[in-house]
């Protein structure tokens, strides 16, 4: 990274310190970060994003020994981070006392850290060297940013600085492995359940109740259109989302020509935003297969699309 990069990171660490907000790009999604120990700067990205209060948020850490300050690790969470970190997987721990603010992990007794793998948000994580809540930057309830662009008009007006890190690589969110008892997935995500797997054995679903893990909720990542889910093909005034071989054309947005569930991961939240900015009547989405990635992202579309899950 050149001088003017560096000036980037060390102003974003100053306007942390300051308890100001800033635009973080990580490898899934763009967040909205705060120091994750300042109740007042917390306080100000739960009103930024208009999030109801009971929503934790991710305490991201530059390494493993950084998140060891403020959860505790099992072996399982050792094993896991040993294999994903850093990387688009979160895990929710038992909280250190004086970790994080309380207001991080809402009140509860637990808390959710991640290490993400982008170049600029370790630079700046490193620099700063606290833990830095960081939820997607959009306002609650609509699609995760996966431009700067998108990210500086969901909640950029509140930020005190905007890092621009390109266009997310991954495109979705991070997977949320709670490792309180059994393990659980309580968020599909970019890391397949396969892969967890993998590593730790048969993970649990995730309960009911909504609050453990409350990106679960109904009618998250929704844009102003309605969502039709399954289509075969879109009706007249419809915007369509494709998936694999599909006629291009005006109104038309294909996730992956190629049927890769990768590259579809990478395009969903641009193409909901893209396909809303036309007014469609709705925006019809093509099946895609739920193998792999495909957990998460149809676990996203039906979010989108107001399902509860
Ligand atoms: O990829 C990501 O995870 C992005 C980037 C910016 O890192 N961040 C993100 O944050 O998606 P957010 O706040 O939009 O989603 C955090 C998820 C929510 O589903 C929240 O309920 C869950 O993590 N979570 C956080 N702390 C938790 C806890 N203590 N127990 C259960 N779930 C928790
Ligand atoms: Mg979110």
């Amino acid at each position: 990274m050149g001088t003017d990069d560096h000036d980037r990171i060390e102003a974003a660490a100053r306007a942390l310190r300051d308890g100001d907000l800033v635009i973080l790009p990580t490898e899934t999604v763009y967040g909205l970060a705060a120091d994750a120990t300042n109740a007042r700067a917390v306080a100000r990205l739960y009103e930024a994003k208009g999030r109801p209060a009971f929503n934790p948020l991710i305490a991201h850490v530059a390494d493993v020994a950084a998140a060891r300050r403020i959860a505790r690790f099992d072996p399982r969470a050792e094993r896991l981070a040993g294999r994903f970190w850093p990387g688009p997987l979160t895990l929710v721990l038992p909280a250190i006392e004086g970790g994080v603010c309380d207001l991080t992990r809402a009140g509860l007794d637990t808390v959710a850290v991640r290490a993400p793998s982008h170049p600029t948000a370790a630079a700046v994580l490193k620099a700063f060297g606290g833990p830095v809540a960081a939820p997607s930057a959009n306002r609650s309830g609509r699609p995760s940013p996966t431009t700067f662009a998108d990210a500086m008009e969901e909640t950029g007006a509140t930020a005190a600085l905007g890092l621009d890190g390109g266009a997310c690589a991954v495109g979705l969110e991070s997977t949320v492995v709670a490792l309180l008892d059994e393990a659980r997935l309580l968020r599909p995500g970019a890391v397949t359940r396969a892969a967890i797997e993998a590593v730790i054995g048969p993970l649990a679903e995730a309960e009911a109740d909504a609050r453990r893990s409350p990106g679960r909720l109904a009618r998250h990542y929704a844009p102003n259109a309605p969502v039709r889910l399954e289509a075969a093909s879109p009706r007249p005034g419809e915007a369509w989302l494709a998936f694999g071989h599909a006629p291009a054309g005006e109104g038309v947005w294909n996730l992956s020509p190629s049927g890769d569930l990768t590259e579809a991961a990478a395009n969903l939240f641009a193409f909901l935003r893209a396909a809303d900015r036309a007014r469609p009547t709705a925006i019809a989405v093509a099946p895609i297969p739920v193998e792999g990635l495909g957990e998460a992202i149809n676990d996203r579309l039906r979010r989108a699309a107001g399902f509860v899950g």
